[in-house]
């Protein structure tokens, strides 16, 4: 048996795979739960139809294997769920690493300009293209995308999404005022347009859509309270925008909505907080808004790569986990820089470092996994390789580089393997992607053998 899979031919309908290495899925968040997480060292999955059977011991499920099962030998690779982003630009891919002194700046000298290419679909499509294929090389299986107030740039990332068969989110940008005039809708048009989107994608195949105005500042009342409209007509949407990322930011809302008792209450106001609504950043909150927030069931999109890059602050852990918070974790590219989720662990523990919490490669790899399924209200879809899960999946070498595999060597517990995966890794350490239970890939090397 080779470790190196070779995709032998198509599968026919109802023929297993059997995915053997070492497995690694979540069940609840370790920090609070000792039983958080089932590990394998030498594990497998059954997969049939794109989805999981089954998990587990090689040897507990070697009597449930079919004969005619396929095998795909990973022994030594580590296996874990699809990475979960939970705020991340697209339209920004072409401007990461832009050198900026802090957010407002960065958005009206880069993001705004670049923002304003997403008008043509052409550009659009091609931009969504290769930001689908750079976040499967990273092994980012699903995603919370933002897209520009453009409808197309909605259509365009659903689109590449859809050909490549992701369980993925996106919205057009709802933004009114503040902004350039060639990015600005109406509290009207905005609605309109995300409705027509709205039936056009959501829950079609994997796809759903968020409702997305950008933040507080560029929206009037009048589109904050029509996004709270939106909300209410498609309770199962999600939501996502930005909130208390930078402390000139938050005073510049406390100067807009005066009446409001927080930065997060603007939001609160108009409906905003449920289930399945995303704030990205959090950073400047208080007590109030932390316990709305947990009370609220919304997410906290935890931005780290992004709240360096622009100076715009440190999470802090021993709050939100005080709270008991649904923080995920997010890359925030253009902002953020890096569409790397080892690099976003890396800089998340680094930060929380920074405020006397350590925060575990365990917890983070849960954060990137199923707490973000959790959040989504898709832990029956994905994150974890319970029963009845959409196999998406990534392996990761131990071995991807000189320096990774001396230290993977030397590590003596799962969460030391883990650590060094979080701390040295990046793109290289992905060895192959799965998708629905088929290798990224796999179909374009199948129809070139055909
Ligand atoms: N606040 C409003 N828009 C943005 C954006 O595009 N990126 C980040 N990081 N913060 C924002
Ligand atoms: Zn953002």
């Amino acid at each position: 048996m080779t470790t190196t899979p070779s995709f032998p031919g198509a599968l026919p309908a109802g023929t297993t795979r059997v995915i053997r290495g070492r497995i690694l899925h979540f069940l609840r968040d370790p920090q609070f739960h000792d039983d958080g997480y089932e590990y394998w060292e030498d594990g497998a999955l059954l997969v049939r139809g794109g989805r999981i059977v089954a998990a587990g011991a090689y040897d507990d499920l070697s009597s449930r294997i079919p004969a005619d099962a396929e095998l795909i030998d990973y022994r030594g690779k580590l296996i874990v769920p699809g990475f979960i982003d939970t705020h991340i630009h697209y339209p920004q891919t072409d401007i990461i690493a832009s050198p900026s002194p802090g957010l407002l700046h960065w958005l009206d000298t880069y993001t705004f300009p670049e923002e304003r290419r997403f008008a043509e679909p052409a550009y659009a499509r091609a931009v969504a293209e290769f930001f689908t294929d750079e976040l499967l090389r990273n092994g980012t299986t699903s995603a919370l995308v933002w897209s520009t107030v453009h409808a197309t740039s909605a259509d365009a990332l659903f689109a590449a999404s859809e050909a490549r068969n992701l369980r993925m989110i996106t919205g057009k940008v709802m933004m009114d005022r503040n902004c350039p005039e060639f990015l600005r809708d109406t509290a009207e048009t905005g609605a309109r347009d995300s409705a027509d989107l709205m039936s056009k994608w959501h829950n079609k195949g994997r796809l759903a859509y968020a409702i997305t105005p950008r933040f507080a500042p560029t929206s009037t009342e009048a589109q904050l309270a029509a996004c709270g409209e939106l909300a209410r007509a498609y309770p199962d949407a999600f939501i996502q925008t930005h909130v208390a990322e930078n402390r000139d930011e938050v005073k510049w809302v406390a100067e807009l909505f005066p009446d409001a008792r927080s930065y997060l209450d603007v939001y609160d106001r108009y409906g905003l907080l449920r289930p399945g609504a995303f704030y990205g950043h959090a950073i400047y909150l208080d007590p109030d808004d932390r316990r709305r927030l947990a009370d609220s069931g919304a997410a906290v999109a935890h931005c780290p790569t992004s709240n360096l890059f622009l100076g715009s602050g440190f999470y802090d852990f021993h709050q939100s986990d005080a709270h008991r918070l649904n923080v995920t974790l997010a890359t925030d590219v253009g902002g953020g820089t890096s569409f790397s989720m080892f690099r976003t662990m890396n800089a998340a523990h680094k930060v929380a470092r920074m405020g006397g919490y350590h925060l575990t490669a365990l917890r983070m790899f849960y954060l990137a996994t199923r707490a973000a399924a959790d959040a989504l209200g898709w832990a029956d879809r994905i994150g974890s390789f319970e029963a009845g899960c959409e196999a998406d999946f990534v392996v990761l070498d131990p071995d991807a580089t000189p320096l990774i595999s001396r230290r993977s060597s030397r590590s003596e517990t799962l969460e030391e393997q883990l650590f060094a995966f979080a701390m040295l890794g990046d793109d290289r350490v992905i060895e192959d992607v799965y998708v629905m239970g088929q290798a990224v890939g796999e179909r374009t090397v199948l129809a070139a053998a055909a």
